[in-house]
């Protein structure tokens, strides 16, 4: 048996022995207490100075971040995968039209992405296709020796988290997910606020994402798509990183406390049912199939250091788009980036002891943006999500050419995406508490918080 599959093995019966929180009937239980301290080997990370490239998946996502990938200094884009050879080459265009060379082309079926792994003359594969493909290419492109990016969610279940995780340490290869909500402008400023030490200690932390997706679980004739395929019986989260990523990082999760165990609930699933009725006709088969899925998944977790996070991911019903939720409790302060509020205790206004005045978050980033901020907005803006696309491939690129740890790490992809099945596995069980695994194996304690830098040049 591999080394992974022992300790696998291993942790199955130490839990079914009986130890820690009660899991569901069949679930694949993990345990920080009960994992070898064996510690992750290093990464390599020798500089590279012109970072190669081969991505995977060019269609709404990829082609977006193939324009903005060709705006960022010190790398190169030589391969291009995609099962739609049409895609591959108006992306091999695209490049041309930078003035890169015309990078070769792969489109020969759904395993393909694998020869163009097998290339020597990459250093990085990003894959921005379909959720399922995620591990399976990030996996190939760190067995061939490539560093792997990957869009979000990293993994759809723990056991793919796992595999993340032990390829990257085997192979010393980073595998980075391309969370691209952690570089919103007013995520990083709470962030380097959070650093400063102006909540005091952060106690919990809120996010959620708020408006009608189902345009990207459906087709246009009412078929589903990858997403609406995977979402139709899914009880849990399925889309946690953009929410949980931000969270984690102003918490320190895998840099000094990390996640305990959550529980979740999954509302009713009326909304493919009420979609196919209005648009389709009784007999279409949205309106007429029974599904599973959380119209709304909530779930509550806890950390080691008993900080609590609430998640809510409302995706699927009728309703007007709102901004991402996201809010920080701490002992002195307290942020509600989605009204725009801020307050913190001796800094803000406040009447009395008890009544402090909320004062504008946008003007704290305009007056102490992040550094990163600082220095790149002009060239952010006008990328995608505020900007934020930019920044997030920006700061990919700037990791390897410099040698340095990457904000968003295989540890950091593996528990925000393990959110995906926990969160089922609970709401499938009355709630039951799930553990997290500790994908850094202990780790965590020792990590660094995440360095508050700006650009290098
Ligand atoms: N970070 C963000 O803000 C954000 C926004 C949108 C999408 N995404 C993520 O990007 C990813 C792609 O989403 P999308 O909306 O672009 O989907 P899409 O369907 O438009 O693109 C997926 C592409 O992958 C290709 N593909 C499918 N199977 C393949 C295979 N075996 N080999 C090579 N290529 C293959 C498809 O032909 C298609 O071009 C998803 O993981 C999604 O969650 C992230």
């Amino acid at each position: 048996m591999s080394e992974p599959l022992r300790r696998r093995a291993f942790l199955k019966n130490t839990i079914a022995a009986g130890t820690g929180l009660a899991v569901g009937a069949g679930s694949r239980p993990a345990d920080a207490a009960a994992v070898p301290q064996d510690p992750p080997p290093q990464v390599d990370a020798a500089p590279i100075d012109n970072v190669r490239i081969g991505f995977v998946g060019v269609g709404r996502r990829g082609s977006g971040l193939v324009r903005q990938l060709l705006r960022i200094q010190g790398l190169e884009i030589r391969a291009v995968c995609d099962i739609v050879e049409d895609k591959v080459q108006r992306t091999q265009q695209v490049v041309q039209q930078s003035g890169q060379p015309k990078p070769a082309g792969y489109s020969r079926g759904e395993t393909d992405y694998r020869r163009m792994c097998d290339r020597e003359d990459l250093d990085l594969v990003i894959t921005a296709t379909p959720w399922l493909l995620h591990v399976p290419v990030s996996v190939a492109a760190m067995n061939a020796g490539k560093h792997a990016a990957t869009e979000v969610p990293a993994a759809m279940t723990v056991e793919g988290c796992w595999k993340l995780v032990e390829a990257s340490e085997k192979n010393h290869r980073h595998c980075v997910l391309l969370e691209n909500t952690c570089y919103f402008r007013e995520v990083m400023c709470v962030l380097n606020l959070v650093r400063q030490g102006f909540f005091g200690e952060p106690m919990h932390a809120e996010a959620g994402y708020q408006k009608d997706a189902r345009f990207y679980d459906l087709t246009a004739d009412g078929g589903f798509t990858f997403a609406g395929d995977f979402s139709k019986n899914h009880k849990g989260n399925v889309y946690p990183t953009h929410d949980v990523g931000p969270l984690a990082q102003w918490m320190d999760i895998n840099r000094g406390d990390r996640f305990d165990y959550l529980v979740a609930m999954a509302g009713n699933a009326r909304s493919f049912n009420l979609y196919g009725q209005k648009y389709y006709g009784p007999d279409h088969h949205l309106s007429k199939t029974k599904f599973e899925m959380a119209d709304i998944s909530t779930c509550l977790i806890q950390t080691v250091k008993g900080r609590t996070i609430y998640l809510i991911l409302d995706t699927h019903l009728s309703r007007a788009k709102a901004r991402h939720i996201y809010r920080l409790m701490g002992t002195t302060g307290v942020v509600d980036a989605t009204t725009d509020g801020i307050y913190l205790e001796g800094k803000s206004p406040s009447k009395d002891r008890w009544h402090g005045q909320w004062e504008s978050l946008e003007e704290y980033c305009r007056e102490s943006p992040h550094p990163l901020w600082r220095d790149l907005e002009t060239k952010a803006i006008g990328s995608g999500h505020g900007g934020a696309d930019y920044l997030c491939l920006y700061r990919l690129i700037e990791s390897l050419r410099t040698g340095t740890p990457p904000e968003i790490d295989v540890y950091d992809a593996a528990a925000w995406s393990a959110i995906i099945e926990l969160t089922d596995r609970s709401a499938r069980n009355r709630s039951l508490p799930q553990e997290f695994p500790d994908f850094t194996r202990g780790k965590w304690k020792t990590n660094p918080p995440l360095p508050i830098r700006g650009a290098f040049g």
